[in-house]
């Protein structure tokens, strides 16, 4: 007996389930807030969640996911006037990658339920690469393309299309709205993640199909995003399927369907948004933040052009303040200021910073980062090699060698060194002269220097290219001062501390610098030791060779 009343409870069930199904089919329409309750036939990786959430696809690569309402709906395609039809549903595409969701869903009418051959990414699991474009296929859908296909055409990675038997849309626009409220177009990103409702509306007495968005909320926008002229009695066939597709491709999305009503016979119902199950949540801002593909191409040519730009900089810089290590110079030892600075401290070598034209340069004031200590520098280029050689070779000499006039009791370089240098220097910038004889018969600077002095003429040995244009005062004082560091006895030159004061006027220089009578006749001292550079002046010849306990150079012409 239980037995029995159970199967009969079980058909009486199975009959009003056919009953309700054959209502649905009959009344050629469905509305759905949520899939739970539904029948849906899914194919690929299709599922309904338990909140009733339709999802299409997930974020896998190259899937499709397919909804069909199960029952085919009647087209009498010899009454083209009869064949209108209006739907609405709601979708949120979501994407977890900065930007690159895909590939898009579609709503589609369609012959056959069979789509197994319909290939994912670009195809929206709609095509597949033979059938795409046929007359036979008999499909009509309305993409929702979220990546940019040059294959099928696309506008963009952010579009809506009208198909008919082919991706190549017959027309499509960028997703956008229409505002009633302000009355303009506003952009919409499909898969910014937010729930967006779509309309699709035909109407067969003037043949046109009708698709409007906007976003989840706002009621449905008084113009159309396309209208585009079709006769569906020329597309379809009587018996057709509706149905919502997806697909990834490389780029992918969560893709789903919240609600969906269709109406063969009359303006689909709007959607009650209290009834949709909770939407998806979309990316969060910032760093999630869904750009189309306009603002990635846009974006990346910015990057280029940045790296371009930013290349071409350290090109430019890299050559602006490029060292050249001349082969000397690992022989000279590793006292060296960078070319960067020294360009930096005189301002790049600027026609303002020059201070004078020395024997194979030009001279320039600069002041040395960063503790702005003032400096001049001689400007050489390395092309003239054996101007460069010679001078190096003689800065070289003042610094670290003895000359016959030391131009030594320790055989160490010491501070009186320098400020023979110094000295050496000055004289040279100020009488424009190199400072050490180089020809047969020609004398070195401090000699030619004292020449004048004992002649009382010390101002007549300045550079003639100043053409007189200096304090005379100043000049006489660096040309006495030059005299006075290079003195042949180191005990008797002045500090560098003196030096400065000196050239400050704080203290007056002595009016017979002692020693600088006797320079140039030379003041014999003992023998270096062996390991002490050695400097020989062979008459005649002008050759210099120095000598190391590591190494041995010779300069000369
Ligand atoms: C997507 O769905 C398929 C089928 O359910 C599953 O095998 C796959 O792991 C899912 N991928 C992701 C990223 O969730
Ligand atoms: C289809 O339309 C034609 C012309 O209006 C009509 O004669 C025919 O009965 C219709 N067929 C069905 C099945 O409704
Ligand atoms: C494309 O799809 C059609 C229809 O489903 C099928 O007949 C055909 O074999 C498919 N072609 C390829 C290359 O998959
Ligand atoms: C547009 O649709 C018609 C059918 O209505 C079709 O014949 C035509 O090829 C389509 N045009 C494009 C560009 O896809
Ligand atoms: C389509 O849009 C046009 C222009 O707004 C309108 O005239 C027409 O009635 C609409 N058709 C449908 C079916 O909504
Ligand atoms: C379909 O259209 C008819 C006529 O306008 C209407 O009564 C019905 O509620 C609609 N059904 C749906 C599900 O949209
Ligand atoms: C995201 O940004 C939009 C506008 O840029 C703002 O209205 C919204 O409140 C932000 N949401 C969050 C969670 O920060």
């Amino acid at each position: 007996m239980a037995a029995a009343h159970r199967s009969i409870n079980f058909l009486v069930i199975f009959i009003l389930s056919l009953f309700s199904l054959a209502l649905a089919q009959d009344e050629n329409q469905f509305i759905y807030h949520g899939f739970s309750e539904t029948k849906l036939d899914l194919d690929g990786i299709a599922k309904i969640h338990s909140n009733g959430l339709l999802q299409l696809t997930n974020t896998s690569e190259l899937k499709i996911g397919h909804a069909f309402y199960p029952f085919p709906f009647k087209f009498n395609i010899s009454s083209p006037q009869s064949l209108s039809f209006s739907t609405t549903f709601v979708f949120g595409i979501v994407s977890k990658t900065l930007n690159f969701g895909g590939n898009g869903m579609s709503f589609f009418i369609l012959p056959s339920k069979n789509m197994r051959e319909a290939v994912a990414g670009p195809y929206l699991g709609l095509f597949n690469l033979s059938n795409n474009g046929l007359p036979t296929n008999h499909i009509l859908a309305v993409e929702l393309d979220t990546v940019q296909s040059s294959e099928v055409k696309d506008i963009n990675g952010n579009h809506v299309g009208v198909d008919v038997n082919s991706l190549q849309s017959n027309e499509s626009a960028a997703a956008t709205y229409f505002s009633n409220k302000e009355g303009k177009n506003i952009g919409l990103q499909l898969a910014g993640g937010d729930p967006i409702q779509i309309w699709i509306d035909y109407n067969g007495a003037d043949k046109f199909l009708n698709v409007t968005l906007a976003p989840l909320g706002i009621p449905k926008p008084n113009r159309p995003l396309l209208s585009t002229p079709i006769d569906l009695s020329k597309i379809l066939l009587d018996s057709m399927y509706v149905g919502l597709s997806a697909s990834t491709g490389t780029r992918v999305s969560d893709q789903y369907i919240l609600g969906w009503s269709f109406n063969r016979s009359g303006q689909a119902q709007n959607l009650d948004i209290s009834k949709l199950p909770q939407s998806p949540s979309p990316p969060k801002n910032g760093s999630n933040k869904v750009l189309d593909r306009a603002t990635v191409v846009s974006l990346i040519a910015t990057v280029v052009v940045l790296i371009t730009i930013g290349a071409a900089v350290y090109i430019v810089r890299k050559k602006k303040y490029e060292e050249v290590n001349e082969d000397w110079e690992k022989e000279y030892g590793p006292h060296r200021i960078s070319y960067k600075n020294l360009y930096k401290a005189t301002k790049g070598f600027k026609d303002k910073e020059l201070i004078g034209q020395g024997g194979f340069g030009k001279v320039y004031r600069g002041a040395l980062p960063p503790s702005n200590l003032q400096i001049a520098v001689k400007r050489v280029t390395h092309d003239s090699v054996g101007g460069m050689r010679q001078f190096v070779a003689e800065i070289v000499l003042m610094r670290r060698l003895r000359h016959r006039n030391l131009l030594l009791k320790t055989g160490k370089a010491t501070t009186s060194t320098d400020v023979f240098a110094f000295g050496a220097f000055m004289l040279e910038v100020a009488c424009g002269r190199r400072p050490m004889a180089m020809e047969p018969g020609e004398k070195d600077l401090v000699d030619w220097v004292t020449d004048f002095l004992k002649r009382g003429a010390i101002i007549d040995a300045s550079d003639p290219r100043l053409e007189g244009i200096y304090v005379e005062k100043e000049m006489e004082l660096v040309l006495k001062l030059g005299l006075y560091c290079s003195d042949s006895n180191p005990e008797t030159r002045p500090s560098m501390k003196q030096v400065i004061q000196y050239l400050d006027g704080g203290t007056m220089l002595p009016n017979t610098p002692p020693g600088s009578i006797v320079i140039g006749e030379f003041t014999t001292r003992n023998e270096p030791p062996d390991n002490v550079v050695s400097f020989h002046s062979l008459v005649g010849s002008s050759s210099y060779t120095t000598t190391t306990n590591d190494s041995n150079l010779t300069v000369g012409r």
